[in-house]
């Protein structure tokens, strides 16, 4: 039934000739990149070499994720929001494959920058219409432990396949566009001297500034560790990485929210706030940061699920709200951490319950290490769909020592909270 169901849906969004083309596509692997690969491609390829890299790469990292929605249980497939989400999808897969077959022309490489660029307006609110998909779900059916595991390995891969086309989006428009900014010294989104200190106070004063929206009062920052460093001339320069900054930038700015509202909510508005500290450090395979804060810490059996989606202790702002939120979507986490690991970094949080919490964000000094990390779908990403969670084989049944965590519904946690 639910093979019809998925069936008849993608066949209304499809025609058979890109029905057959997207099963076609979806049988090769993403191909993943290094940072490295992608500065080297920025210096010295043609626009005709991105063109013809793009207009296959991309319909198979499209066609993969979209073989894995389909996946997604009936219900939450059923949900208006993601019925839309679908129709993005195909729309961008069949406006893709048009190019298949062309030549490189002027023309088509002008056509082919358009597209990529109402790609990019038309998947805008992508991230925002899953979460109201998987929040319909929710208002509207029970939804049992093993489908919400489901959502959640899906909307990791989703969310970072999505940040990887966009990537390779930005790539290509930011290079070849007709008024591209050449007089940079980023190549497209990369920076091969993003300076860690300046990222930091940027989100940080961004953070404060919604935290004194909100509490009228903020923390203060302190940095410390190896803010500089001696380069291979002897100078004395600021911490830098080859990175793209908005990715950083976006872990930063979320971790500072969350550290900001602990340490308002629990030393209140009229205490002088205790500062919010942040370390960096360097070595030869990983650059850390950690921030840490004293803002009570989060109790285990909470920290259990702070990286699921829409798990959050603050309550939940509207999904378009007339001025950004400083928590309460919980989604923060979970995308940062997609961020962190998308070049084979990590984000991890270590918290003191009744004290304070540290995150950190662990990144790759070596551009040749920084490699893409990418959903493949195949047999084994199918299986996670349909595989049910093992019964309780412990003494407490809400511990799943396979997985390492305790099962338990996010609502059921929202009320321990
Ligand atoms: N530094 C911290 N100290 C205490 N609790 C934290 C901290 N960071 C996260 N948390 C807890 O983890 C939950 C999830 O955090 P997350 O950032 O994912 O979502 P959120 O902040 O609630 O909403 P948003 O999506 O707007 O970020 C928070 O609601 C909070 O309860
Ligand atoms: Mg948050």
């Amino acid at each position: 039934m639910r093979l019809t169901a998925v069936a008849r849906n993608l066949q209304k969004l499809l025609d058979p000739k890109s029905l057959k083309t997207l099963d076609h596509y979806s049988q090769f692997n993403p191909s993943p990149l290094t940072i490295q690969q992608f500065i080297d491609f920025g210096r010295t390829a043609s626009e005709e070499e991105s063109f013809t890299f793009l207009k296959k790469e991309l319909p198979v990292r499209l066609s993969n994720i979209m073989k894995e929605i389909n996946l997604l249980p009936p219900n939450l497939l059923q949900m208006p929001s993601v019925t839309i989400l679908q129709d993005w999808y195909s729309e961008s897969f069949r406006d893709l494959v048009t190019f298949e077959d062309t030549d490189s022309s002027r023309t088509t490489l002008l056509s082919f920058c358009q597209t990529l660029k109402s790609i990019q307006t038309r998947h805008t609110n992508v991230v925002q219409t899953m979460a109201q998909g998987v929040l319909e779900l929710q208002e509207s059916h029970k939804v049992d432990n093993q489908t919400d595991m489901a959502i959640q390995y899906f909307l990791d891969r989703f969310y970072m396949s999505r940040i990887s086309m966009r990537m390779l989006i930005h790539q290509h428009t930011l290079l070849f566009e007709p008024d591209a900014d050449l007089n940079t010294r980023r190549i497209g989104m990369i920076d091969p001297a993003c300076k860690l200190k300046s990222v930091i106070m940027e989100a940080f004063q961004n953070a404060a500034f919604l935290c004194e929206e909100y509490y009228s009062c903020a923390p203060d920052i302190e940095i410390k560790g190896q803010t500089m460093v001696r380069n291979e001339k002897g100078k004395k320069v600021g911490l830098s990485l080859v990175y793209p900054p908005p990715h950083l930038y976006h872990i930063l700015f979320e971790l500072f929210k969350n550290s900001m509202r602990a340490t308002v909510e629990t030393h209140g508005k009229a205490a002088e706030l205790p500062e919010i500290e942040v370390l960096l450090a360097k070595g030869e395979h990983d650059v850390s940061i950690r921030i840490s804060d004293q803002g009570g810490g989060i109790p285990r059996h909470i920290t259990d699920h702070t990286f699921h989606y829409l798990v959050s202790t603050a309550p939940r702002p509207s999904m378009t709200p007339t001025k950004a939120p400083l928590a309460g979507y919980g989604y923060g986490l979970p995308l940062s951490r997609l961020y962190a690991r998308y070049f084979h970094g990590d984000l991890i949080l270590n918290s003191y319950d009744g004290y304070g919490t540290d995150a950190v964000v662990y990144l790759k000094t070596l551009t040749h290490e920084a490699s893409e990390l990418l959903p493949v779908f195949n047999k084994t990403s199918t299986r996670q769909y349909r595989t049910a969670i093992p019964t309780a084989d412990w003494t407490d049944p809400s511990f799943t020592a396979s997985r390492g965590l305790h099962v338990s519904r996010p609502s059921q946690l929202k009320k321990a909270a």
